[in-house]
Order: C-alpha cells, then sequence, then structure tokens
C-alpha cells in the first residue's frame, strides 16, 4: 500500500523502515530539512539496532523515500501515520500542537478520500479532536476516516517489537477504513483488535502505565528484600513463574525513565482528574521511582560517606540499554545527584556519551569502559547494557583506590562479585 509517516522520531522512522520492508511503499516526513537531508544522504539520526541496515536496503528497493513536503506525501499516499512527538507540558498534560498542525497540514493538502492514523502517543479523546481539526482545514472537502493505531514499540528493540508485535490495535469510527489497516498489517501475522477511538487510545495508556507500575512493585519490593536480607531477583523469578504474572518487567532497577514512561504517567494521571477520576494509584507508582532513586543515591552516600571531591566512576548515560536515548535518563539524574554532592565523575556510555554531553558536563567522558574506574573510589552502574556483563573485573579492582562497585540494574553476581573481592552493593539483594 502507499503510506505516509509523519514525524522521523523513533517511533515513525521504524516504522516507515518495517513497513516498507514487508512491501509497502513509504515515504517518510518531517518537517526538519537537516533531518530529511541526513536520511536523503544516507545518514540516520537515532541509535537503533538493526535500523540502518533496513533503512538502506529500503531504500535502495525504492520502497522507503524521506521528504519534508506534507503535501507531496499525502498526494502520493492512501493512508497517512502520524509520528510526531507529544511532550509534557509543566503541569503534567500532553503538548498536543504538533498533533494538531499535522493535521491541518494534512487536511490543506487532501484532495480524495484519505485515512488518517495516528501512531504517537495520545490522551483519549484526541482522535476525536484531530477528526474535528481535518473537518474544518480540508478545503476540498472530501471524506477521511480518523483511526487510532497505537505503537507498543521500546526502544532499544523497536525494530524487533514492529516486526513481531503482541498485537495490532485498530481504534476507528467507522468500519471503512478498517480493511485497509488490516491489510497494511497482515505481513506482520499479530492478532488484530478493533475497538473504537477512545479505547485504542486508553489501551496505550492504560499498558504504559501498567508495565511502569509493575516496575515500581517490584521497586518497592527490592526495598523490603534489603531490610529482610532477601533477594529480589529470586522474588521476581518465583513471581514471574506464574503465568498471570510473568517474569518480563520485574527487573528492580534505581528506576524507570525515558520519554515515555514518566510522560505517560502524567498525563493519565492528569486525564483522570479532568474526567474526575483522582488516579492515586499511578501517583503511588510515581513516588515509588523518585524514591528508588532517592534510595540508591543514599547507598552511595551511606557507603563512601562525604562525596566532596570523592573520584566516581559511572558505566551508563543512557535511560535503558540498546539506545542513545538520554531523555528523563535515571542514569543522567543520578549523575547531576552526584555531582550536587561534589562527586568528580569519569563517564561512559557505549552509544549515548554525544547525547549526553549538553546535559552533562564538568564530568570526563571516558571512551573505554575498562578505564572508566582508573583511580576512582567507587564504580557505579547506571544502565543495564549487556557489553557491561564483560567488563574486565580484575582490571577494574586494581585500578581503583577502593574496589567499592554500586550496582544500580543488578547486573552481576553478588557471591562473584564478593569472590573478587568487591565490596559490592546492588538493588534489593
Ligand atoms: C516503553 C514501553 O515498554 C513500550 O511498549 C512503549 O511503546 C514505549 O514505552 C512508548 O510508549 O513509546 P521504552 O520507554 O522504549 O518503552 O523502554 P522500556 O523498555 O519500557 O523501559 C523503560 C524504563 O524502564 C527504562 O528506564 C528501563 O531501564 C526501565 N525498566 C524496564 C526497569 O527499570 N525494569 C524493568 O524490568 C524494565
Amino acid at each position: 500500500m502507499k503510506l505516509t509517516i509523519i514525524g522521523t522520531g523513533y517511533v515513525g522512522l521504524v516504522t516507515g523502515a518495517c513497513f516498507a520492508e514487508v512491501g509497502h511503499q513509504v515515504i517518510c516526513v518531517d518537517s526538519d530539512t537537516a533531518k530529511v537531508k541526513l536520511l536523503q544522504d544516507g545518514g540516520i539520526p537515532i541509535y537503533e539496532p538493526g535500523l540502518d541496515e533496513l533503512v538502506a536496503k529500503n531504500v535502495a528497493a525504492s520502497r522507503l523515500s524521506f521528504t519534508s513536503s506534507t503535501a507531496e506525501a499525502v498526494a502520493r499516499s492512501d493512508v497517512i501515520f502520524i509520528g510526531v512527538p507529544t511532550p509534557p507540558l509543566p503541569d503534567g498534560s500532553v503538548d498536543l500542537s504538533f498533533i494538531e498542525k499535522v493535521a491541518r497540514e494534512i487536511a490543506a493538502a487532501m484532495t480524495s478520500y484519505k485515512i488518517v492514523v495516528d501512531k504517537s502517543t495520545v490522551p483519549v479523546r484526541t482522535g476525536n479532536k484531530v477528526a474535528e481539526t481535518i473537518k474544518r482545514y480540508c478545503k476540498a472537502q472530501v471524506d477521511f476516516d480518523v483511526v487510532s493505531n497505537p505503537e507498543f514499540l521500546r526502544e532499544g528493540f523497536a525494530v524487533e517489537d514492529l516486526m513481531k508485535p503482541d498485537r495490532i490495535v485498530i481504534g476507528v469510527r467507522s468500519q471503512r477504513p478498517v480493511p485497509a489497516m488490516k491489510e497494511i498489517f497482515a505481513p506482520f501475522d499479530a492478532p488484530v483488535i478493533v475497538t473504537d477511538i477512545s479505547s485504542a487510545e486508553l489501551i496505550k495508556h492504560a499498558s504504559n502505565s501498567f508495565l511502569a507500575l509493575k516496575i515500581s512493585y517490584i521497586n518497592a519490593i527490592s526495598a523490603i528484600c534489603e531490610a529482610t536480607g532477601a533477594n529480589v531477583q529470586e522474588v521476581a523469578n518465583g513471581m514471574g513463574m506464574d503465568k498471570r504474572i510473568g517474569r518480563r518487567f520485574l527487573d528492580a532497577s534505581l528506576g524507570f525513565g525515558g520519554s515515555c514512561f514518566p510522560k505517560d504517567l502524567s498525563a493519565f494521571i492528569k486525564i483522570s482528574e479532568q474526567v474526575g477520576y483522582d488516579f492515586g494509584l499511578l501517583k503511588e507508582v510515581q513516588r515509588i521511582n523518585a524514591q528508588q532513586m532517592d534510595r540508591f543515591v543514599k547507598k552511595i552516600i551511606e557507603t563512601l560517606w562525604v562525596l566532596k571531591d570523592k573520584k566516581i566512576g559511572v558505566l551508563g548515560l543512557a535511560f535503558k540499554q540498546n539506545t542513545d536515548d538520554v531523555r528523563m535518563s535515571p542514569a543522567i539524574e543520578l549523575c547531576q545527584r552526584l555531582q550536587k554532592e561534589g562527586a568528580l565523575l569519569r563517564v561512559h556510555d557505549p552509544q549515548a556519551m554525544e547525547k549526553a554531553r549538553p546535559l552533562l558536563q564538568g564530568v570526563t567522558y571516558v571512551a573505554d569502559m575498562n578505564e572508566v574506574a582508573e583511580g576512582c573510589d567507587a564504580l557505579v552502574i547506571a544502565t543495564e547494557w549487556e557489553a557491561f556483563k564483560k567488563l574486565d573485573l580484575e582490571r577494574v579492582r586494581k585500578v581503583m583506590t577502593h574496589p567499592i562497585l554500586l550496582d544500580g540494574r543488578n547486573l552481576f553476581d553478588v557471591a562473584e562479585m564478593e569472590r573478587l573481592g568487591f565490596i559490592y552493593k546492588s538493588i534489593g539483594r
């Protein structure tokens, strides 16, 4: 099918590349002309495993192209996906101005029936607003349908998640766009749920909030484990074997971050408030998440006593593994908290150092993970990169002033670390 994707961020670009991969004809649009030029020249603005090969392959096959002209893309497509940012506002609600602007641009360019699909994460009832806007600004007065099709990909695993989705959610106001939507997703071989637009929008917010709740739940359990000598990983393994619970998203950590969970939680709490429901449960999820970071910082201070002028190595800056994204990264927040206490930081991340630089100044960026610990009073693990498990621990121990390792992601085995001579502290173990 002929598709347009507006917005070439984590969702838009990966969606465009995957749609092209299964045989659709895809035009990706972005208002950032520098980004479009970069993509046209074969560059990729984000780090996402497998994405560069996928884009190159589909551009070469003439199934994927890039433009900054919404009008041109709309004219050449049957279905237009909106994948633009919906950033948080200071009061916790969502800035929908990019969505509104794109809706107007699509409306202005439409001269025949189009299906306009919202893929950005939006508050419930946004679809109706998009439909009203298109109707108001479409001079040609042509028919159209608005569809909600939330995206569930995780950064760092985006291609995998998109190619093998657990489910496809299609929210519609009429049955007319359903066959086309089903055709688009047929190659992905996933169960399809067709529902009303509000339910589709809610499925997204409810899912992200539930996953965040799961993480806060295990983080709360980690505090109990620390107080009782139990091991949170054993508890999570035991809980996870119950199919009703499941093991995924039960990894205790220094808290969740990123551009989705924190924002979506605030937005969902806000929307609930607007419709007259006080979602206290989700406020508690936020509170536990903030507390988890506080508890970890406290653990570092209790171990090192005064942080002023202490040299601390930090492994990880991205908000999670496999990405260069540092938005709302717990690792960056941790670095800033340690800096505030007067610590001197040596930091490393396999992919996120460039994006971290504007947010984190006055630290030493170290290219080799095995050199971060040099001369340090403690080494901290802040992101769950698999690569950190291959750290040369013998070497690290020798170059530190004290072999203290504080692991905010439970990457290492407690007994093994003690055998290697480390003072090793992790989360809930
Ligand atoms: C999340 C959802 O998982 C996706 O399904 C959704 O599509 C996406 O938001 C979105 O709304 O766009 P993402 O933010 O990319 O995906 O990353 P996650 O893998 O969910 O991780 C979020 C945070 O939780 C990270 O900081 C991660 O380190 C942390 N986390 C995750 C834990 O602390 N423990 C866990 O067990 C899992």
